[in-house]
């Protein structure tokens, strides 16, 4: 049954990586939400069963498996959003790829395919939406981002790519400001696929703060990056240049240690 409430009724949203953990419960709670969904995933055989359920609910959908590191593939989520339901509301850049390896046991094509897939995908998918809700004047765009950005064990790239993704919420934020445009962050923590072993919130409880920020009910929200478990809510405020200041005209290197050493007795 659609539930009629949360702003999201006919609205067009993209969700990429949506076979299954977090994108499936986002489509899914946007689908009983009344939205109209283009579903994404590299994964065809994990699709096909987003969209057997999305079916299930009556939401109106198409699907467009690949990858979103496929600039082509990017482009056919909004050209279908557009030729199929005549507009594109939201973005929840949401596919991506984890792994854990201490740096000297990295390998280059597990480091290249990560960056693909999750500052690539992110890129790709964002640009070729906000050149079709630039000509509308309004749209959302959710990127996930991690908690690991701010420093993870044996998670160096992954936390690199999610530090990127962040940064790309903020830019692009202030890039679109007064176009109608929002662009925000989200750090998820939830059991899936990517968390196996780790004792979470299931995947359904981080979608409804994900529906929210694609919501008119958060249409003055932007660059904004929000950490939600499934119990708790909270904002990663970025560092503001500046706050931490401290005098240096620097002529010696006993200048510069004196200054280090007063920058690190200034609490965080
Ligand atoms: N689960 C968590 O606690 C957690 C924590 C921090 C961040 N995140 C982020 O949330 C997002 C969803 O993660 P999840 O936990 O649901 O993981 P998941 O592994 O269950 O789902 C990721 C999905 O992305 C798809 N995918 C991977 N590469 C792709 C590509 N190139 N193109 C299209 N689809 C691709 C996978 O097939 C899968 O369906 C990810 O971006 C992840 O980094 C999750």
């Amino acid at each position: 049954m659609r539930a009629e409430t949360g702003g999201l009724i006919d609205k067009v949203v993209i969700v990429t990586g949506a076979g299954r953990g977090i994108g499936q419960a986002t489509a899914l709670a946007l689908g009983r939400a009344g939205a109209r969904l283009i579903v994404n995933g590299i994964d065809a055989g994990a699709l096909d069963e987003t969209v057997a359920a999305l079916a299930e609910i009556g939401a109106p959908h198409v699907r467009v498996a690949g990858s979103v590191a496929d600039w082509g593939v990017a482009e056919a989520l909004t050209a279908q959003a557009v030729e199929r339901f005549g507009r594109l509301d939201g973005l929840v850049n949401n596919a991506g790829l984890h792994y854990q390896a201490m740096p000297w046991e990295e390998d280059e094509a597990q480091v290249r395919s990560t960056v693909e897939a999750n500052v690539l995908g992110s890129m790709f998918c964002g640009i070729h939406a906000i050149r079709a809700m630039r000509g509308q004047g309004h749209g959302a765009i959710v990127n996930l981002s991690s908690g690991a950005m701010l420093g993870s064990d044996a998670r160096g790239i992954y936390s690199a790519t999610k530090a990127a993704v962040a940064t790309l919420s903020f830019g692009w934020a202030r890039d679109l400001a007064g176009t109608g445009i929002r662009v925000n962050a989200l750090a998820p923590h939830a059991a899936t696929r990517m968390t196996e072993g780790e004792q979470l919130a299931g995947p359904e409880r981080i979608a409804p703060v994900i529906c929210h920020l694609l919501s008119d009910g958060s249409h003055d929200v932007s660059g904004r990056f929000f950490r939600y478990n499934g119990h708790e809510l909270s904002e990663i405020v970025p560092a503001r240049k500046g706050t931490l200041q401290i005098p240096l005209d620097a002529d010696t290197p006993d200048d510069v240690a004196a200054a280090f050493a007063k920058l690190a007795a200034i609490p965080a």
